[in-house]
C-alpha cells in the first residue's frame, strides 16, 4: 500500500510475532494504548502491523487497513485532524472512495476542488465535527472493512497542546472526543503510543481538574525486550553483516544478547561499537570486552545509546517537589544486588532523609517508577528491582 513508503520494510522487523499476533487478537475486541520503555521497538511494532496488514491487502485476504501517523509533529487540534484526515483520503482514494460526509460537512465553510485540502484557520472551532465526519466516512465508505490508526507520538502531541494557552482543556476534549468515537465507529481501532508516557499526560491534566476516564474502554499492550532465542539471532545476524571477527560468534552473540537485557536496540548500538572502532578493536570479542564496551557506552558523555532521559526526564514527569525523593528510591534500589521489600525500601529512605516522609508518598512513588518502567514488583514475593539490568547498571555510573 502506497503509506508504506519510507517505513522499514517487514523484512527488516526481526521477531515479534507473538505480540503482533496478540495485537490484533486485542483490536478484534477494542482499541489499544501500546507501552513500553523508550527505544524498546514501539515503533517498529507499528511498522510490523502496518506490513502485515498489506500483504494481507495484497492477497486479498480481509483483513485490517492501518493508517500510520507520526503526531510528534502536530501541536494543535486542527493539525491532528488536517493529519488524519489526509491519511484517511489518502487510504479512501486508494480504494476509489472519498470522504464524502467530510468534504460534505467542509464545504459549508470553504469551496471545494478536488484533491487535497487545506483546513483553513476559520475550521478550527470545528475540529470535532470534522474528525467525528471523517470516522463516519471510513466506516461508511469502507463497510468490509476495518480500519486501525496507528498513532505514534500520540502523547507528544497532547503534551505540545497542553504548554499553550487553554491547552489542557483542549487535550481533554480530544482524549473525550476519541472515546466518543471508539464507542460509535467500533470498526474504526485506534493503537496509542509514543515515547512518552500517556499516564504521564493524563496525570498532569488530573492536576488541572480533568478526571475523565478516557481510556478505560482501552486495552493496555506492553512492548518487552525480545524473547532471548530471537535476540541472540539478531546479535548474531548483526554481527555476520558486520562482518565483526569473532573467535565463537554463537557465544559472543549469546553474550551481547544478555548484557544489554535483550533489547534490540543497544544490541544494534554494542555491535556498531565494535564496527566503529576497527583500529583498537579487540581480535577476540569476549565477555569482559563486551562488558568494558556496555559499561563505556553507560557512562558516554554524549549519549550515544539515549539514556539521559532516564535522568533528565525525572524532574518533569515527578515535578519538582518528588524528584529529590525518586532519586533517593532508584538510588538505593541500584544498591541492592537483589530484590529489595516495599518495608525495607520505605526504612531506608525513611533513615536516610533528614525531613520526615509518610509510607505512603513512598509507596505511591514505587506505583509511579513501575508504571514508567523502571522498576518491576515481583508477583509473587512483591519485591522491587530495576525492571532492566541494564538501566541499573546506568543509573550506578551516573549517579554513583
Ligand atoms: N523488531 C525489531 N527488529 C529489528 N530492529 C529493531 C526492532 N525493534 C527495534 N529495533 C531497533 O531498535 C530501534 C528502536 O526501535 P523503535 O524506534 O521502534 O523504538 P521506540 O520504542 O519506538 O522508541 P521511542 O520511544 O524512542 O519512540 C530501531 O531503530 C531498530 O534499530
Ligand atoms: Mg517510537
Amino acid at each position: 500500500m502506497d503509506h508504506q513508503r519510507d517505513r522499514v520494510p517487514l523484512s527488516e522487523i526481526v521477531g515479534r510475532d507473538a505480540l503482533a499476533r496478540q495485537a490484533w487478537q486485542m483490536l478484534a475486541e477494542k482499541s489499544i494504548v501500546l507501552t513500553a520503555e523508550r527505544r524498546m521497538g514501539k515503533t517498529y511494532l507499528l511498522y510490523k502491523l502496518q506490513g502485515e496488514a498489506a500483504v494481507q491487502q495484497q492477497n486479498w485476504v480481509q483483513g485490517w487497513l492501518c493508517l500510520y501517523q507520526d503526531l510528534s509533529g502536530c501541536s494543535s487540534p486542527l493539525e491532528f485532524v488536517q493529519s488524519v484526515f489526509d491519511t484517511a483520503q489518502e487510504l479512501l482514494g486508494l480504494r476509489r472512495k472519498a470522504a464524502e460526509e467530510t468534504r460534505r460537512f467542509l464545504s459549508r465553510f470553504q469551496e471545494l476542488k478536488v484533491g487535497p485540502i487545506q483546513l483553513p484557520k476559520s475550521a478550527i472551532p470545528e475540529w470535532k465535527g470534522i474528525l467525528r465526519s471523517i470516522f463516519a466516512d471510513l466506516s461508511t465508505q469502507l463497510p468490509d472493512d476495518r480500519v486501525v490508526f496507528l498513532w505514534d507520538e500520540f502523547p507528544v502531541m497532547l503534551d505540545k497542546i497542553t504548554e499553550q494557552e487553554g491547552g489542557e482543556r483542549i487535550a481533554g476534549e480530544i482524549l473525550n472526543l476519541l472515546h466518543t468515537l471508539r464507542a460509535e465507529y467500533p470498526r474504526v481501532r485506534m493503537i496509542l503510543t509514543g515515547s512518552v508516557g500517556l499516564h504521564h499526560i493524563l496525570n498532569k491534566l488530573r492536576q488541572s481538574g480533568f478526571n475523565n476516564p478516557v481510556n478505560n474502554d482501552m486495552d493496555v499492550l506492553s512492548v518487552t525486550p525480545f524473547e532471548p532465542e530471537i535476540a541472540i539471532d539478531f546479535a548474531r545476524s548483526q554481527l555476520e553483516s558486520k562482518a565483526i571477527p569473532c573467535q565463537d560468534l554463537a557465544a559472543t552473540a549469546k553474550i551481547i544478547a544478555q548484557e544489554v537485557d535483550n533489547i534490540p536496540f543497544y544490541i544494534n548500538g554494542l555491535v556498531k561499537r565494535f564496527r566503529y572502532h576497527p583500529q583498537d578493536r579487540p581480535l577476540t570479542i569476549d565477555v569482559d570486552i563486551i562488558r568494558q564496551e556496555v559499561r563505556a557506552l553507560l557512562v558516554d558523555a554524549d549519549n550515544t545509546w539515549h539514556m539521559a532521559h532516564y535522568l533528565d526526564r525525572i524532574k518533569n514527569y515527578y515535578g519538582d517537589i518528588d524528584s529529590e525523593l525518586v532519586r533517593l528510591i532508584l538510588d538505593t534500589i541500584a544498591a541492592e544486588e537483589q530484590a529489595i521489600a516495599t518495608k525495607d525500601i520505605i526504612k531506608i529512605i525513611q533513615n536516610t532523609s533528614q525531613s520526615p516522609i509518610p509510607d505512603q508518598t513512598i509507596r505511591d512513588l514505587l506505583k509511579l517508577l513501575e508504571q514508567d518502567h523502571y522498576l518491576t514488583k515481583d508477583s509473587i514475593d512483591l519485591k522491587y528491582r530495576f525492571r532492566y539490568s541494564l538501566i541499573r547498571r546506568y543509573w550506578q555510573c551516573q549517579r554513583g
